[in-house]
């Protein structure tokens, strides 16, 4: 069902995305996989249908369940951890003895246990013991960290060494990662950079982006089909809410449970929280909470469009004197970096989601 607010888990759910789903399925034997895009575009759902549809035995880690912490421990992971990886030992007999004597796991019955005490089970044993399973059976193992980047919260230890360690020597175990694509590919992996563990790891990149907006009409069409509705107020719609998978999703979900009445409202009011969340995260996480009122400006004064010059006219009139060229650049390109601006033509500049508009009260406290 089309309209189903969940990640969709089968490819028959899934409309559109043809290039994204070969792409990823031709890529399941590459080491490191990354699926970025921005909030609701479909990550999820692409990842789950496709190693579903492929019978890949993997390990979905979900950090979003972290989204709302301030930080996290590594309790906190080897929790998510354990479970997943039982959710193997349960399917497949002859996982547990590779688990046998790694340090800080314990064996009872058909399940395992991680521990975080003193003897703490290291997650790169873990990924070596699910190697040499996968070796000894022929199989591979996937294991998908979802939304990777909030283990950026991740205090007193840090997982990259163990990717590292896995890419350059368990041939039988990989990695999907999924998120936003900066705040994952520089932020969280550090592929750029000299000095962290996966600098220059060769990797393949599936994009998910938003629905065109023929896309988009046949996407309502198809889900409202599916109900039994007749519907044709696709464009009406795609102007409101524009491309997105996961609104045009809570749109038609709504509009099924609740009536034409209050969908359109409903859907607009729940991308405006998911935004701004999005859009805090960005201020908090980068200290530049300091600089809220000059970011909400920029956004305000690019909503139809806008230039380099528009910008830095519109921050000088916020402050009231002259602004110097390195902080727009800077500011612009912080808002690029982060998607929530995208530059389309000849230098002028974007909302990504058109929804961004309207976050006019954006209060980033309490975070
Ligand atoms: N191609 C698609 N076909 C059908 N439904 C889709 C598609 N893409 C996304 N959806 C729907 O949109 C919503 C968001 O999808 P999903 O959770 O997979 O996205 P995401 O990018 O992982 O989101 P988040 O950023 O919140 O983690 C879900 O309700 C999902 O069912
Ligand atoms: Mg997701």
């Amino acid at each position: 069902m089309l309209f189903d607010p969940r990640p969709k888990e089968k490819l028959k759910d899934i409309f559109d995305r043809e290039n994204e789903v070969e792409l990823l399925k031709r890529s399941l034997d590459s080491p490191l996989i990354i699926i970025s895009g921005l909030r609701r575009t479909g990550k999820t759902s692409l990842v789950k249908s496709v190693l579903n549809e492929v019978k890949a035995i993997h390990i979905f880690l979900d950090m979003r369940r972290f989204e709302n912490r301030e930080y996290i421990v590594y309790k906190d992971f080897l929790g998510v951890l354990e479970r997943e990886v039982n959710s193997i030992t349960k399917k497949w007999k002859g996982v547990l003895d590779h688990f046998k004597a790694v340090k800080g796991v314990s064996v009872a019955g058909m399940s395992l246990s991680f521990s975080w005490g003193k003897e703490r089970t290291e997650f790169s044993d873990v990924l070596s013991s699910l190697n040499d399973w996968a070796n000894e059976k022929g199989r591979n193992v996937t294991v998908v960290i979802d939304e990777a980047q909030e283990l950026m919260k991740l205090k007193g230890y840090d997982v990259l060494p163990s990717i590292a360690y896995a890419f350059d020597n368990l041939r039988n175990v990989n990695f999907i990662i999924t998120g936003s694509e900066v705040r994952v590919k520089t932020k969280f992996l550090k592929l750029e950079k000299e000095n962290s563990p996966l600098y220059g790891r060769a990797h393949v990149e599936v994009n998910v982006n938003t629905f065109d907006k023929e896309t988009s009409i046949k996407f309502l069409e198809k889900g409202f089909e599916e109900q039994g509705i007749n519907f044709r107020k696709g464009e009406e719609v795609y102007e409101g809410l524009g491309g997105n998978p996961g609104w045009l999703t809570y749109y038609g979900y709504v509009y099924v449970k609740e009536g034409d009445g209050q969908a359109m409202e409903y859907t607009r009011m729940y991308a405006r929280k998911l935004l701004s969340k999005e859009l805090c995260d960005f201020l908090v996480e980068g200290g530049r909470l300091g600089s809220k009122e000059r970011y909400l400006r920029v956004l305000e004064t690019c909503k139809s469009g806008c230039s380099w010059k528009d910008i830095k006219n519109a921050l000088e009139a916020l402050e009231g004197r002259e602004v110097n060229d390195g902080t727009v650049h800077t500011i612009l390109q912080n808002l690029l970096d982060y998607s929530f601006l995208v530059l389309e033509g000849k230098g002028k500049y974007f909302l990504a989601d058109p929804l961004m508009k309207e976050l006019n009260d954006v209060r980033c406290s309490g975070l």
